[in-house]
């Protein structure tokens, strides 16, 4: 299979005509059906078509997956108890993880509550799968004996700020995700050389962070002005990922003061991106 490239098309068409069993690694972020400008009036579905048409394409998905394989799907709230009932029921993939991406800005409400979260389901296809715990350790926040003070598991509530519209890396793309958030995701359920597949790949983000961290990818878009966006951005070199979990900066509390400062000098060094990335 050709690997490394993006194709301009419909996911589940382009899906159709990969082999089997063929990629370990599944982000997919599709539309909301919240009726945001993809460049197209695709995204206000009635219910029940978007529920036909996230049946199709997660269909394929899980035809690709290795029985190893792992796939994070990104959800609005409207949908996403639905989702879940059709990833674990009707497609009988294990449940891993239901994890919460919270950020602190955002559109504000004067009545109700502003959302702050967008939730992501983790499923796997089988019960052997990939999990570097150690390529995503935070540091600790209370330093006790028993604790594995390389660092904890980053939980299941994951704080990374929006890609703001004035950052750097902001494209001119509606719902792009931040890279450290897809980061996690590639370095915790993929080895170096794994297949990592995004059908809704928007400006690219999930592509060039599995390049930087030298997994294999393919991207599928159906708007031709974002598959260009997403080839540009594959060939531009960053030095850093553009958001951080803000819990990477801590030390643990309870330390004596002079052990605190020890601890920020010895503390184990965050996996290296490539170089030149
Ligand atoms: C939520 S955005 C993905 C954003 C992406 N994660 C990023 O970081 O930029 C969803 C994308 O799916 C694309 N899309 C919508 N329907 C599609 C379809 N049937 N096949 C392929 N892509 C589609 C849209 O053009 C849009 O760019």
């Amino acid at each position: 299979m050709n690997t490394n490239r993006f194709i301009c098309g419909d996911a589940v068409v382009s899906m159709r005509k990969f082999p089997a069993e063929s990629v370990d690694l599944i982000i997919a972020d599709p539309p909301y059906n919240l009726g945001k400008d993809y460049g197209n009036n695709l995204d206000l579905k009635a219910r029940r078509e978007y529920e036909e048409f996230t049946k199709t394409w997660l269909a394929e998905a899980v035809r690709l997956l290795k029985p190893s394989g792992t796939i994070y799907v990104f959800m609005g709230v409207r949908f996403i108890s639905r989702l879940f009932l059709m990833m674990e029921e009707e497609f009988n993939l294990v449940f891993n993880g239901w994890i919460t991406w919270h950020y602190t800005q955002g559109m504000g409400r004067k009545v109700g509550f502003s959302p702050r979260h967008e939730d992501i389901l983790y499923f796997t296809k089988s019960e052997v799968f990939v999990f570097n715990l150690d390529d995503v350790r935070i540091p600790q926040k209370y330093y006790r004996k028993r604790n594995n003070m390389t660092g904890a598991n980053p939980g299941d509530v994951w704080q990374f700020s929006h890609v703001h519209y004035c950052s750097a890396e902001r494209e001119s793309h509606p719902t792009q995700k931040p890279e450290a958030l897809i980061e996690r995701m590639i370095r915790a359920s993929s080895n170096e050389g794994d297949l990592t597949l995004d059908p809704f790949v928007g400006s690219g983000t999930t592509c060039r962070v599995a390049e930087a961290l030298r997994r294999k990818w393919v991207g599928i878009d159906l708007n031709p002005k974002y598959v260009e966006m997403s080839e540009r951005r594959i060939r531009e070199k960053s030095t850093l990922f553009d958001s951080v979990d803000p819990r990477v900066a801590r030390t643990p509390r309870d330390l004596p003061k002079e052990e605190q400062a020890d601890e920020v000098e010895n503390r184990p060094a965050q996996p290296a991106l490539p170089q030149g990335f």
